[in-house]
């Protein structure tokens, strides 16, 4: 299996509650190396950027909005088959959709604030890492 780079974010409902490190053991525990790490306060446009994928839709606007409610921790993952086994890890979008034991089934609230995003391609996890990192960031 390849090795993979995804972009893991503690979303700003994870950080409110205090849950930053309760997710990382459960993400260091899985096995994925932590490359890089970082605490910010994303403003609108920048969340929106993050997002563009899903502008238009109905709940682009909430989320763009939750996203820059509060600081979040961007975190950038190696690992082999990183994108698939992070979205295993994670669990459905919504909380009560997703399997037992996942992080989202064991901490979100609901579907707009669901603790933690993931890249959902290896070349996503690329562009996410690098929207958030530079090179010599990653180490
Ligand atoms: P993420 O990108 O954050 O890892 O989440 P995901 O792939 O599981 O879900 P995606 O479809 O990419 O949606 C991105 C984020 O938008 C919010 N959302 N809210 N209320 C809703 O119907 C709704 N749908 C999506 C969530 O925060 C979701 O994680
Ligand atoms: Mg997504």
């Amino acid at each position: 299996m390849a090795v993979e780079r995804t972009l893991a974010i503690l979303k700003p409902d994870c950080v409110r509650k205090n849950l930053q490190g309760e997710v990382i053991a459960r993400i260091q525990k899985a096995g994925f190396k932590i490359l890089g790490m970082k605490q910010v306060r994303l403003t609108k446009e920048t969340a929106g950027a993050f997002y563009a994928v899903h502008k238009g839709r109905p709940f682009y606007d909430g989320l763009v909005e939750f996203m820059s409610s509060g600081s979040c921790m961007p975190i950038a993952l190696q690992k082999e088959n990183a994108i698939a086994d992070f979205r295993m890890l994670i669990g459905a979008t919504d909380p009560k959709d997703a399997s037992e034991g996942t992080i989202r089934k064991l901490f979100a609230d609901n579907k707009g604030e669901n603790i933690v995003h993931g890249s959902d391609s290896p070349e996503n996890g690329r562009i996410e890492v690098a929207f958030f990192f530079s090179e010599r960031e990653l180490v």
